[in-house]
This record gives C-alpha cells, structure tokens and sequence, in this order.
C-alpha cells in the first residue's frame, strides 16, 4: 500500500502534528506527512516540522485581509503542489468556507478538544467545567460545512475532577488527542482507497475505537 501523503495544518504549538509525525515512522504506517502548512508564521509547530526533515511552509492568513478565498487557493495550491491526498487539521484555528472544504470532501480530519457534539467552537473546557460536566474529552471528525459536526471517527473521554482548572483539564483532553488522532489517521488512511490519487470516499464507514474510561 502507498502511504496517503498527508498534509497537517495548524496555527501554532504542534504538539498533535508531534503526534502524528511519531505515527507516521511507524513501518506500514498508511500515511506519511508530507506538508505543513501554518497561517502564523514563527510558530513552534513550524519548527517542530522542519526539525524532523518535513516541507513546512507559513501561508499567512494577514496579507489576504478578509478574501478568505484567495487565502483558501493559496492553500489549495500548496496541498495540489505537494501530491496531498488526505488533510489533517490539528490546532488550525480558522474557519474554512465552503471552498476548501468541498475540495476536500471526505480527505480532511480534524481534531477538536470536546466529545461532539457537545461544545462545539472555542473555549471548550472552560464550557465543560462550567456546565458541571463529568465526561469530557476529545474527538477525531471528518470536515464539513458543519462547523466541528462531520461525522465522528474516534472520541475518548476523560473524567472531569474535583478541582480541575481548565489548564489542567486541557492537559488532560490532550494525552487523548495524541493518543486517538494517529489511531484515526491511520484507520482512516487504511481504509479509504487511493487517499494518495484523490479517490477518496466514505461508502466504509471505520469502526469506532474503543470509548475510554
Ligand atoms: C488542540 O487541543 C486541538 O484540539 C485544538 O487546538 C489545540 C492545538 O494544540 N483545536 C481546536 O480547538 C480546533 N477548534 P496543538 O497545536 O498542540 O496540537
């Protein structure tokens, strides 16, 4: 099997992208990051990308003002340039249109810091602790024009604690994120024929991962 060339995008510290870069060396991994892509410039994911030997390139949102479609072309032009067939978003923090996301149907992955469909958005754990809630946790979802509400490829919860701060409920979401965003990939990039040549699709479905305490 070809390994899906797989571009990560994020918007600073990295620490998924860390994640699946580390995945990505395992031998008969089924995909291999092959681009970075940030909208921040100097950001520690950057680094993180061309430390470990991988194309990394800064396309900065700032320049393009509010034409958030030029600034989506450039992107686009960069996945078509590198030979990306799948997409993973891990910490990108800006909202896609309709563009990027069409083009990418069924090929982008995402990471999102709460068990969806509970507190999509921002601020999750802030929301978590707020609401009283005594699960909370992490998802791996396939985009869509849905903000944060594609179909779900792998969760895993943590408990809420007694005294947690959201920094420190962060830190605990996080160890999931690590844990369950290369197990997706590597479900996702096993299961979706010719992630490499485009031909992707979502007519099989991946079984869920295990739901942990
Ligand atoms: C992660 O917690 C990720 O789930 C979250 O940003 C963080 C990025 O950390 N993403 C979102 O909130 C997207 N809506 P990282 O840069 O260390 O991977």
């Amino acid at each position: 099997m070809i390994p899906a060339r797989v571009a990560v995008l994020i918007s600073g510290r990295g620490s998924n992208l860390g994640a699946l870069l580390d995945a990505a060396e395992a031998p008969g991994y089924p995909a291999r990051i092959a681009l970075v892509l940030s909208n921040r410039p100097d950001v520690a994911g950057l680094e993180l990308a061309a430390g470990r030997g991988v194309a990394a390139r800064c396309i900065d949102h700032r320049p393009f003002a509010r034409d958030r479609a030029a600034h989506e072309a450039a992107i686009h032009a960069a996945l078509t340039e590198h030979g990306i067939g799948l997409v993973c978003l891990a910490g990108y923090m800006r909202l896609l249109t309709p563009f990027l996301v069409s083009a990418w149907a069924g090929r982008m992955l995402n990471v999102h810091p709460s068990l969806l469909p509970a507190f999509p958005g921002l601020d999750t754990h802030a929301r978590a602790l707020a609401g009283g809630v005594k699960l909370h946790g992490c998802t791996v979802h396939l985009v869509t024009d849905q903000m944060d509400a594609g179909p779900i490829l792998a969760q895993a919860a943590v408990p809420v604690l007694p005294g947690d701060t959201e920094a420190s409920l962060a830190a605990r979401v996080l160890i999931q994120e690590h844990r369950i965003y290369p197990k997706a990939l590597r479900l996702y990039a096993s299961g979706v024929p010719g992630a490499y040549d485009g031909a992707a699709s979502l007519a099989s479905p991946l079984p869920p991962l295990a739901f942990t305490p």
